[in-house]
């Protein structure tokens, strides 16, 4: 059986984490994958205080096993209600992106709740371990969503490296338990999943966004440089941009960076009425380069096995060379 000591730290069966993605993930997402014996996050971020705190009350009406509920720490930062809420119903683990974690470590740690930070740079993981983190997520430049320049394969060992004893958990362009065999080979204790986790039934995403993915070739999930033009990183913030898909704004901002830095303002509240009308996915389907290897749609449940099984073969498989 595939079984890593992050599981112990963490009270999971299998060392998978569902990522924290905001608003697109649900309480039927988080405990479907947590109830499958890995790590659901429920992200806070980009949801106003009461959808966040409905969720956070199914999830734990949903799921007697751990799950995470996920901060980012880039545009307004964490919302002190919302972070409140989740200290009070005392998730096995609290997790930060983004930015410096700061003083939100020990809050956490007083509270009673284990705290996992994900970095994008060396520099970042030495930070993150300086700051308490007790486990941090590596993740590379093949993600989707927000995330650095370093892919994955240069990166995971480096953090590894870094921060030994802390657990490293690999993040970025793993969407299947060959992904999960690489990432325990590089060091690492387990894996963060976004995009595999978008295109499952469960995901609180529209269907074109999901049939989208379906469709896509890795080269098709590009790195929006003109999120920076828009939303420069300002104070402890890491710098950042998204990897979406192609869309009809995606296509136009990049063409015109120089005009994006002078309409800065107007596309920043174009960007925030999207997310409140749930319209977001629409402008920037944030999708990393996974959506290659992902070609149907199923219950996170089975991703879930599926990756283990998988992994579990895989490790098997790479014994024969082994002579
Ligand atoms: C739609 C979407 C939204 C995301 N939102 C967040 C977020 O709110 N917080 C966070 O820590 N990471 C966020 N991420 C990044 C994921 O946590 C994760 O690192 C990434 O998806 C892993 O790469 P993969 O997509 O190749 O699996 C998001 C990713 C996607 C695809």
């Amino acid at each position: 059986m595939l079984h890593t000591a992050v599981c112990d730290l963490l009270g999971i069966e299998y060392p998978v984490i569902q990522a924290g993605m905001g608003p697109f993930t649900s309480a039927g997402l988080v405990s479907a994958v947590s109830n499958a014996g890995g790590l659901g996050s429920l992200g806070a971020g980009g949801r106003a205080t009461g959808d966040f705190e409905r969720e956070l009350s199914m999830t734990r009406e949903s799921t007697s096993r751990p799950f995470a509920v996920n901060f980012t720490l880039i545009g307004a930062g964490v919302s002190e209600a919302s972070f409140a809420l989740t200290l009070e119903a005392q998730p096995r683990l609290v997790s930060f992106a983004l930015g410096d974690p700061g003083d939100f470590v020990r809050r956490a740690h007083q509270a009673g709740t284990l705290v996992m930070h994900m970095v994008t740079t060396v520099q970042q993981a030495r930070q993150a371990a300086e700051r308490g983190a007790d486990v941090i997520i590596a993740q590379g430049s093949e993600a989707g969503g927000f995330g650095g320049t370093v892919a994955g394969l240069a990166l995971i060992p480096q953090v590894v490296d870094a921060v030994t004893p802390i657990p490293v958990i690999a993040s970025g362009g793993i969407a299947d338990g060959r992904g999960l065999a690489a990432a325990l080979a590089l060091g690492a204790q387990g894996i963060n999943i976004g995009t595999r986790f978008l295109a499952s039934v469960e995901a609180p995403i529209p269907e074109d966004w999901k049939q989208a993915i379906l469709a896509a070739e890795s080269e098709q999930a590009i790195k929006a440089e003109f999120w920076s033009d828009i939303f420069p990183a300002t104070g402890s913030q890491y710098s950042v941009n998204p990897r979406v898909l192609h869309s009809a704004f995606v296509d136009e901002w990049q063409r015109r960076r120089e005009d994006a830095r002078r309409e800065a303002e107007r596309l920043q509240i174009q960007v925030g009425a999207a997310i409140r009308e749930g319209k977001f996915g629409e402008l920037l389907p944030f999708t990393g380069q996974t959506a290659g290897l992902i070609r149907e749609i199923l219950p996170a449940a089975q991703i879930v096995q599926r990756i283990v099984s998988e992994a579990e073969e895989a490790l098997r498989r790479a014994t024969v060379f082994l002579v």
